[in-house]
């Protein structure tokens, strides 16, 4: 990896030309959404078009989720079949029910021997093993370091662990120390996740140890987060993206948007669009005319017909400024 500032996994949204519009800024790894044992085991064909990936994406982390080893296992193999993805990242993290009624995502976390049993299904396949999970409940008979240390002893390169409980789902604030012990405990193989949204955030967490940061809920506040993470940390980033104009900003925002239509249809391009483009409007002037307008776009016209309005209107701004 060039360095640890890395795209986290978000379903409906790490589709591959986000991905791909990540890791141009500078992103060290990007991960896919978590994909579906059960679906590609089903031969799904929604579930199969989440495995594809770009020119010029990897390192990619493929992430699998399944409430039971073989289901994980022969879907791993399926996946890999498909595509030589850089790992396999195991999700013992979701909250959300859809996902742990089936014994899968954080549920997995009460079930320690389950969870390193499903590491152990994948260590052959000849990819590393990586997981992701939350601060561990007390309900669970480990608590996180040990949980983190049952995860490696079974054969996992990396955990990735978000310092919230399952039942935070993503309030409250992410707590740091709990990640923090780990990264002292195994160095090098614990990455950080949870309320990272300034380079300050990421900077701590590095600074005390982790191997990396995921870059979440910080990229829909601020898509151009990563650039400033990388900077503020002493890794060589393009210096293009540390004084983007918001002209710019604005002009790769409808690249994005194109490239997603272009890949997952119009629907996709409009619905990831508005959600990166709340970050975008922040103190912008205008901002909130057009981001009215943005959130009245029904089809992609429309949407583009109002980035362009706005590039221009800004470009004017800063013209205006600088005379
Ligand atoms: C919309 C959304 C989708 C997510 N999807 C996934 C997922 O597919 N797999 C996963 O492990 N975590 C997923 N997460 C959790 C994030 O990867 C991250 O761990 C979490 O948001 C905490 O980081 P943050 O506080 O910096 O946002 C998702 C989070 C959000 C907000």
């Amino acid at each position: 990896m060039e360095n640890p500032v890395w795209l986290a996994p978000l379903a409906g949204i790490t589709v591959p030309p986000v991905r791909l519009f990540f890791r141009s800024l500078g992103a060290g790894l990007v991960h896919t959404e978590m994909v579906s044992c059960a679906g590609l085991l089903h031969n799904s064909s929604k579930t199969f078009s989440m495995l594809r990936v770009l020119d010029g994406e990897r390192p990619v982390v493929l992430q699998l989720f399944s409430g039971e080893k073989r289901t994980l296992a022969r879907g791993a193999e399926k996946a890999l079949s498909c595509y030589a993805f850089d790992a396999i990242g195991i999700n013992m993290a979701c909250p959300m029910p859809k996902v742990t009624k089936k014994g899968a995502g954080s549920s997995l976390l009460e079930r320690p021997q389950e969870a390193g049993e499903m590491v152990r299904a994948l260590v052959g396949l000849g990819v590393p093993v990586w997981v992701k999970i939350r601060k561990i409940p007390i309900s669970s008979p480990l608590d996180t370091v040990s949980f983190t240390g049952m995860l490696l002893d079974a054969g996992a390169s990396h955990i990735c662990i978000h310092g919230r409980y399952p039942f935070q789902k993503y309030g409250g604030t992410s707590d740091r120390e709990v990640v923090l012990d780990a990264a002292k405990r195994f160095p090098g193989r614990i990455a950080a996740s949870g309320d990272v949204f300034s380079p300050e955030d990421a900077k701590t967490m590095l600074d005390g140890g982790c191997s990396a940061v995921f870059v979440a809920r910080g990229a829909f506040k601020d898509p151009f987060l990563i650039p400033s993470v990388l900077h503020a940390c002493g890794f060589s980033v393009d210096p293009r993206f540390l004084t983007l104009s918001s002209g710019s900003r604005i002009e790769m925002m409808i690249s994005l948007g194109e490239r997603i239509f272009e890949d997952e249809g119009e629907k996709a391009a409009i619905v990831l669009l508005k959600r990166f483009l709340s970050g975008i409007f922040r103190g912008l002037p205008g901002a909130s005319r057009f981001r009215q307008a943005v959130s009245r776009s029904a089809n992609w016209v429309e949407m583009i017909t109002t980035l362009e309005d706005w590039k221009a209107s800004s470009e004017r701004g800063e013209q205006c400024d600088r005379r």
